[in-house]
Formats: C-alpha cells, sequence, structure tokens
C-alpha cells in the first residue's frame, strides 16, 4: 500500500492530482481548509482509490502545520505534493504585513516544514512535488507578493533536491502558467480563462513524472498555453 499526501486538495489544481492518481494501491491523504470542497474531493476519488483520509487545516498557522504533520504522522510516505498557495495580487505599496506573512506562510514555511518532517519515513523511490509557477522565473508587476514566495520556494527547492538525492527521493518541480481554477477569482480585472490550461492539464504533467522508472527525474516541468502567457 502507498501513502500520497497532497496539500490544498479540496478544490483546482489539488482536486485534479487527486483524481489522476487515485489507484487501488493507494491510501490519498487530502489536505484541505473548506470541511465542504475537501469532501467533494473525497467523496470523487474514494471508488478509485483504497482509502482516502481528509485532514482540515490552515497553513497559514504555525499550529495548522504542526497539526497536519502530527496527523500525518510516522508511517511511510510515498509521495508529498504541496499545492495549497494563495495569491495577495496589488501594488507593493498596498501589501499588508499580515498578508506578507500568510503568503510566506503558505507558500513558503508550510511546504518547508512539510518536507523536513516528511522526508524522513520517504522510502528510496518516493517523490516530493512542489507547484510552482511561472512566477517562481519572472517578476509581474502586481504580484510581487506571490513571486517572493514562489521564488523562495525555487531556490529552497532546488537546494533540498541536491540533498534528497542520496535518499533516492525525487523532487520534482511544476511551473504552471495561467490555470483556469478559483485561485482567479479573487484576482481583480478580466482574466481570459479560455487563454489558460487546466487544472487536469497539470495533473496529467505530474503523472507523467511520477510514472518515469525510479532512477529517472524529471526534474521540472514547465506548462502554458501555446497561445502564450495572459
Ligand atoms: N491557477 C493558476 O493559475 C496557477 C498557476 C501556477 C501555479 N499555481 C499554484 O497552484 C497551486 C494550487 O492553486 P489553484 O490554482 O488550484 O488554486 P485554488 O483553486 O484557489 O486552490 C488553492 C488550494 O490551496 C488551499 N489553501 C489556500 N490557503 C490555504 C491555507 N491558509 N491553509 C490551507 N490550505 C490553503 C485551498 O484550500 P481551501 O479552498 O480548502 O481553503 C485550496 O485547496 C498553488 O500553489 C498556486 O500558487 C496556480
Amino acid at each position: 500500500m502507498r501513502r500520497y499526501l497532497i496539500t490544498g486538495a479540496s478544490r483546482g489544481i489539488g482536486r485534479a492530482i487527486a483524481e489522476k492518481l487515485a489507484a487501488p494501491d493507494v491510501t490519498l491523504l487530502l489536505h484541505g481548509r473548506d470541511t465542504v470542497a475537501l469532501a467533494e474531493t473525497c467523496q470523487s476519488v474514494k471508488s478509485g482509490c483504497a482509502r482516502v483520509i481528509s485532514l482540515i487545516h490552515d497553513l497559514a498557522l504555525p499550529k495548522g502545520v504542526s497539526d497536519l504533520i502530527a496527523e500525518v504522522g510516522g508511517d511511510p510516505l510515498d509521495l508529498l505534493v504541496n499545492n495549497a498557495g494563495i495569491t495577495v495580487v496589488k501594488p507593493f505599496g498596498e501589501i499588508t504585513r499580515i498578508e506578507w506573512e500568510q503568503t510566506l506562510g503558505v507558500n513558503v514555511t508550510a511546504p518547508f516544514l512539510l518536507m523536513q518532517r516528511c522526508a524522513p519515513h520517504m522510502p528510496p523511490g518516493s517523490s516530493i512535488v512542489n507547484i510552482l509557477s511561472i512566477a517562481a522565473k519572472t517578476g509581474f508587476a502586481g504580484w510581487s507578493a506571490y513571486c517572493m514566495s514562489k521564488f523562495a520556494l525555487e531556490g529552497f527547492s532546488q537546494s533540498a533536491r541536491a540533498e534528497l538525492r542520496d535518499h533516492k527521493i525525487r523532487m520534482i518541480n511544476i511551473y504552471p502558467g495561467a490555470t483556469d481554477t478559483d485561485i482567479w477569482n479573487a484576482v481583480e480585472g478580466d482574466w481570459p480563462r479560455d487563454r489558460m490550461i487546466s487544472a487536469n492539464d497539470v495533473a496529467a504533467a505530474i503523472a507523467f513524472a511520477l510514472a518515469q522508472p525510479p532512477e529517472v527525474l524529471v526534474e521540472n516541468i514547465t506548462l502554458g498555453n501555446l497561445g502564450g502567457d495572459l
């Protein structure tokens, strides 16, 4: 039996990953904050996997992260997907300290602590997937807090990958361009959903990377609409 932990699985890309990776020999540990939305994900995957466990925690809070780690426990973990993430989109002059710290907490500190605490329980051949963004490579006006967080996770991931090689744990970084999910609902402006990729496109890329032989590491996958960035 394999155990997979996916954060932010209540909607969007995380839900699509859960649906893609559900398999009869897999226990899915699905994390979210919205109990109703997470229950919908659990319902949609439960017939396809051995067991599904829902984990409700707010990753902006240190206690939320430590409680999640405690609930995951010390049994072997074959996959950790750091997917939960938030955006704050506004000129940097208007970003509040709380918004800055929440962005750091959810997008950087939670993945760091999950990797630090889960990696010792991950056997050779297991994988960590970090959902980064094209905003981990390029800055965009209005997206400074978000880009800060993704650039930070990028640097951490590259270094962690080098350390994890000796443990035969694969560190796979995914860099989606604009993806049609709820995350855009709170972003002001008229964003063309028809020029975005889908959450299923991102999940399919992850499934491809995970399906490689254990000694093969797909390090980075950048995905975007053929038509270019928005
Ligand atoms: N959509 C894009 O264009 C795009 C592009 C590149 C990268 N990404 C990245 O992809 C990942 C998933 O984003 P998405 O587009 O699927 O967004 P989404 O539909 O808004 O989903 C975000 C997920 O993160 C969880 N989350 C947010 N704040 C949280 C908190 N404080 N504590 C715990 N969980 C929290 C949400 O949980 P609840 O809903 O249960 O609160 C939800 O499950 C993020 O890391 C994002 O940065 C997205």
